[in-house]
């Protein structure tokens, strides 16, 4: 038996149930990872609260993403041994000591990089790779607009997209998240909460607006963000913090300047194992390489997963949220 946080009715943070569970021997194709560290994500949120239904209904073990060592290979893995360090982004499931990973969804850790950073970083930080090298090539000179741009994909993206050369723009939800903000790539920070948003970028930008925006607010930010995208740009919108964008009209598109508009999703990026491969591999050169630090600003022990998860959605966290088994 091994510990792990469970979710038996979706609600609210107090829904997640330390417990104790079973996990049975790999079978074809998996692996058995004994976990050291294991991300805190929104997506987690949105499937405790019953937004995403969980794939294999109720019950279901939380969490999207971790680390930790091979401990055990199923029939047909060639791939991976004991003691091989691994992360992966699978989930749900990851809220818990030991765990069965299908192993096209795991890749090797380079020495470089901690079990906790991984855990820190394998989804934010895979996001962030597709969102500005596939979604939208990011370059040279190009307006940015980040939205929450102190959170965990925020902090990432900023140092990321300020790495290649664009300005940064980032809304953020108090003065110490702009400051964070500003020491990771952010150029120009928006309080949000008190300053029209638009008008901030109008200024910024000096009329030129945003070349594309990255937005994973949702609701509490739309239609608002098109206001920032210059004509032709592209709108980015990859989370619903606030809630989800409720249905539009496509032709706000045409009359906000022929802009381009996806809602895309990490699963889709790594569908292949090949681009799995290819995204984690350029995520841990950037981080190898010191342009993109990975900012873990919370660590909690596994039976406190729902306290992480009052921390996020009450807007108070900053940078990447872990869980230590
Ligand atoms: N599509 C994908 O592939 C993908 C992958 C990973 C993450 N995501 C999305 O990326 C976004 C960020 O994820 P994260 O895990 O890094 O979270 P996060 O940004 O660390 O936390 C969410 C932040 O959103 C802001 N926010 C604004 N309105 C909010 C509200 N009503 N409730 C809660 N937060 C609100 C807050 O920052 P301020 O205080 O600064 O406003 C908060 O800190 C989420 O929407 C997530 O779903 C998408």
């Amino acid at each position: 038996m091994v510990a792990a946080v469970r979710v038996h009715k979706v609600g609210g943070p107090e829904v997640l149930t330390y417990e104790q569970i079973e996990v049975p021997a790999p079978g074809p194709g998996q692996i058995r990872v004994r976990q050291h560290a294991i991300g805190v994500n929104f997506i987690d949120v949105y499937f405790r609260i019953g937004l995403y239904p969980a794939p294999g209904g109720l019950p279901f073990v939380a969490g999207a993403e971790a680390a930790g060592e091979v401990a055990d290979v199923g029939p047909g893995v060639s791939d991976f041994k004991r003691g091989d360090r691994v992360a992966y982004v699978s989930g749900p499931g990851c809220y818990t000591e030991e765990r069965l990973v299908p192993a096209d969804r795991a890749v090797k850790l380079p020495a470089s990089i901690s079990y906790e950073q991984a855990a820190a970083m394998m989804l934010k930080g895979m996001t962030v790779e597709y969102l500005v090298r596939r979604t939208f090539k990011v370059e040279k000179g190009m307006n940015v607009l980040m939205h929450a741009a102190a959170g965990g994909v925020g902090l990432i993206l900023c140092q990321w997209a300020n790495h290649l050369g664009a300005t940064v723009i980032g809304t953020v939800g108090s003065k110490a998240k702009a400051e964070l903000a500003r020491a990771h790539g952010c150029r120009h920070t928006i309080l949000y909460r008190d300053e029209d948003f638009v008008a901030r970028v109008k200024e910024i930008t000096g009329g030129k607006l945003c070349d594309v925006v990255y937005d994973g607010i949702g609701k509490a930010t739309f239609p608002a963000s098109l206001d920032c995208i210059r004509p032709l740009g592209m709108f980015v919108s990859f989370g619903s913090a606030s809630g989800p964008i409720e249905a539009f009209n496509m032709n706000l598109l045409q009359f906000k300047g022929s802009l381009f508009a996806t809602r895309p999703t990490l699963n889709t990026y790594t569908a292949k194992r090949d681009d799995l491969l290819a995204i984690a591999s350029e995520l841990f050169a950037v981080v190898g390489s010191g342009a993109v630090k990975i900012e873990i600003s919370h660590k909690y022990p596994l039976r406190d997963a729902a306290q992480a998860h009052r921390d996020l959605e009450s807007r108070a966290s900053t940078g990447s949220l872990i869980l230590v088994p």
